[in-house]
């Protein structure tokens, strides 16, 4: 994967914290390959998630003799045609689907827009409680849902928008109506927003050596081992991003200058409180990549700088 340095990054930050992502660019910019990709880069489980994943997989089904015990990270990538139930589970007897057998490992949603808009509604419970309920007549069950979310979607409908060197062909009532599909408060549980410009032609043709991805991998493994020592005691929590209120306030301590800089942007950026824990949670990734106990301004601002389509495209 040549060049992309900024998408990277934040690639490396969400898998580092199991954040959401959501990438915006235009047509063969590389959202589809940087998504399938992070799977080559995202931690191991721990025996305990490992087992949890597996237990999930067997009561929907999904194992055989060949695949007896789930090892590896759940990476699901299902179509945009899907329905709710087959994103959410149910049927006459209640029965996990995508949401939970991603549980622990990455959801793909690629191209966004496209899924159906109750399909995309009915993920924010899961998104914001880590769990999904299923009520059928036969009786209703819980399932465990802590996923990441990776999504892709172009700008626009043609693809365009804001490209520097093709033209979008869009109105902007178009334009406005293709976003809208994303609803605010979906928006408002993706963590990370980042923009995917085509890449120039030199990048792509350069012979420059690029970072491999097993050196990401290997910061990232480490901030999550950062993690699991800080959890340990935690029945319940495994990461950055599934933090409690409680753990939130205990590991999440900002300093007078970083409480100023994130007043700052919750008025400009016109944050919700949701948000606002989601920075603080992003914040500890960061300092978590960085090594340090402390969160400080640097880390903060950058996590900031990952809420950028709050203001910019969805107003
Ligand atoms: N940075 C890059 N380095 C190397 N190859 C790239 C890069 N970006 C794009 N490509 C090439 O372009 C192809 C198209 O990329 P990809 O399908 O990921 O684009 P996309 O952003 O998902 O586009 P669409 O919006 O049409 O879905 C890739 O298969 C790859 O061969
Ligand atoms: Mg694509
Ligand atoms: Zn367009």
């Amino acid at each position: 994967m040549k060049g992309q340095g900024h998408v990277k990054r934040a690639i490396e930050v969400a898998v580092a914290g199991g954040h959401n992502i959501l990438m915006i660019g235009p047509p063969g910019s590389g959202k589809s390959m940087l998504s399938k990709r992070i799977a080559t880069i995202i931690p191991p489980m721990s025996l305990e998630e490992a087992i949890e994943t597996t237990k999930i997989h067997s009561i929907a089904g999904a194992l055989d003799s060949e695949r007896s015990f789930v090892v590896t990270r759940p990476f699901r990538s299902p179509h945009h045609t899907i329905s709710d139930i087959g994103l959410l589970g149910g049927g006459a007897f209640p029965n996990p689907d995508e949401v939970s057998l991603a549980h622990n490992g990455v959801l793909f949603l690629d191209e966004l827009p496209e899924f159906k808009r109750s399909a995309l509604e009915v993920m924010r419970q899961p998104l914001e409680d880590g769990k999904v309920t299923i009520s059928r007549a036969a009786g209703s069950l819980t399932f465990p849902s802590e996923f990441m979310l990776v999504a892709a979607m172009n700008p626009c409908p043609c693809g365009y928008f804001g490209d520097l060197k093709r033209e979008c062909r869009c109105g902007p009532v178009q334009v406005q109506r293709y976003r809208q599909r994303i609803s605010g408060p979906l928006l408002d549980r993706i963590d990370l927003h980042i923009e995917v410009p085509a890449v120039e032609y030199r990048d792509v043709a350069s012979e420059r050596a690029e970072e491999p991805s097993s050196a990401i991998r290997e910061r990232a493994v480490r901030a999550r081992e950062r993690q699991q020592k800080r959890f340990a005691r935690e029945a319940k929590t495994n990461c950055n991003a599934w933090m409690t209120t409680r753990l939130l306030k205990q590991y999440c301590k900002l300093d007078q200058d970083s409480q100023d800089l994130v007043r700052v942007a919750m008025n400009e950026l016109n944050l919700s409180a949701r948000a606002y824990d989601r920075i603080l949670k992003v914040s500890r990734t960061i300092a978590d990549l960085d090594d340090k106990i402390d969160i400080s301004p640097e880390h903060v601002s950058e996590a900031i700088q990952y809420r950028t389509f709050d203001r910019t495209l969805w107003v």
